[in-house]
């Protein structure tokens, strides 16, 4: 049996000093925005160099309050991915605005500027179709998936040149590096999540939010306690939304583990690469180029349905001082749902995020959206695979991963 992720690994590995810091709190019995709270949200932004950081009580939370910290409204638009969770699109929806689903890169998964530049100047069929005024145009939000950042300096400079905020999706990626730069520390809000399978989890639902200027910082902390400041007394109409004193210890204690466990992940991803590679099981098709790869839409299922592709790392290479954290190791096959029926059937987790891209998710029909407006995000949803990876993975483990993969790439 080799999960997708085992929880149970790490936390054996750490319990007595996860078990004295939950004690510490239920000693205290202070549960609401304690000590604990605010010595994790100053480990945090030590720990990635954000101007401010507040906890939150999700990811969800965090991507929602940066959008009324820059009051988003109904009839305003949010640029976003369709290939991401679906809290990202989510939270734009929640404020009655319109997400606009722009597709991503095929070797990184993330947003591709180039498209949102099209779109923005009007270029592209669904400039056409949404018709949205440009001074409707609000924000960008681009999520670094699978713990490899999107590419930021192209994005931050569409930002600029068309006055938009920039709201990172950091969920999946703490600690990752864009050219030096950590992930949430760029535009001007980070978003991150602890949900307890994120490479650093909390024990249930947990999220901090980075704010870059000083105003919007002292907004954001006001709207997670119902925009009041002093108590009762409302500014604006926020959330209840806090990080409890329990999480915040919990995640102290990980913190100090993040970056040695970030480490390990990447290496198990080179070994997979290195196992995959020895077995002749990688396509050469798939070539990285400045921006992009050379897969397109018409290529999609053009590679050998014996061969995989695997993760591709583009802004997280070392050689561009990037870091891929690989919060997912994520490979493309053209026969994915026989791999992962062998994988179950050899009791081996493995999980496809995403299955549906947002844009034809059944609550955004309404909007207009066609399934050929995301051509890489539909391939990528039909053969991209999760496979397990986690530090307390072994060798032997991984290279049962491989070898049952490589038995169900050769039986067809
Ligand atoms: C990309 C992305 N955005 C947002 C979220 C939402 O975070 P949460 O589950 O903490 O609300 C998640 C995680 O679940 C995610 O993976």
């Amino acid at each position: 049996m080799i999960p997708l992720l085992d929880l149970k690994a790490q936390y054996r590995s750490i319990k007595k000093e996860i078990d004295e810091a939950i004690q510490g709190v239920l000693a205290t019995q202070h549960f609401i925005m304690g000590s604990e709270v605010k010595e994790f949200e100053e480990e945090v932004r030590n720990h990635i160099g954000a101007n401010h950081a507040f906890g939150c009580a999700s990811g969800s939370d965090a991507l929602l309050l940066a959008l009324m910290a820059i009051d988003i409204k109904p009839g305003d638009y949010v640029i976003t991915s369709p290939f991401t969770f679906f809290a990202t699109a989510g939270a734009i929806d929640r404020l009655g605005a319109i997400p606009v689903f722009v597709d991503i890169e095929p070797g990184s998964y993330n947003i591709d500027p180039h498209k949102v530049r099209e779109f923005l100047e009007g270029k592209s069929p669904l400039s056409n179709r949404l018709k949205a005024p440009i001074d409707k145009i609000k924000a960008i939000i681009p999520v670094h998936l699978y713990g490899q950042m999107a590419d930021m300096d192209r994005i931050m400079e569409i930002a600029q040149e068309f006055d938009l905020r920039v709201i990172e999706d950091a969920a999946q990626s703490i600690g990752a590096l864009y050219k030096g730069m950590q992930a949430g520390t760029i535009g001007d809000f980070g978003c991150f999540s602890f949900f307890p399978s994120k490479n650093l989890g909390a024990f249930g639902d947990a999220g901090l939010i980075t704010v870059k200027d000083e105003e919007l910082a002292e907004k954001t902390n006001i709207l997670r306690l119902h925009g009041a400041k002093p108590k009762y007394h409302h500014k604006y109409v926020g959330i209840n939304s806090r990080l409890d004193s329990i999480q915040a210890a919990v995640l102290r204690v990980k913190l100090k583990y993040l970056e040695q466990w970030s480490d390990s992940r990447r290496e198990i991803a080179l070994k997979y690469n290195q196992l995959f590679a020895d077995r002749g099981l990688v396509s050469k098709s798939f070539q990285v180029c400045d921006g992009g790869c050379t897969i397109d839409s018409s290529e999609c299922s053009a590679f050998d349905e014996k061969l995989l592709i695997l993760p591709v790392e583009m802004t997280g290479a070392p050689d561009m001082s990037g870091k891929h954290i690989y919060h997912q190791y994520t490979i493309r096959s053209n026969k994915r749902d026989f791999l992962e029926e062998r994988l179950k059937s050899s009791n081996i987790g493995s999980a496809i995020y995403y299955p549906v891209p947002l844009h034809i998710q059944e609550c955004f029909r309404h909007l207009g959206y066609e399934k050929e407006d995301c051509p890489i995000a539909i391939c990528a949803s039909n053969q991209v695979l999760s496979l397990p990876i986690y530090p307390e993975l072994k060798d032997h483990q991984l290279e049962e991963v491989v070898d049952v993969v490589n038995s169900a790439l050769t039986a067809f």
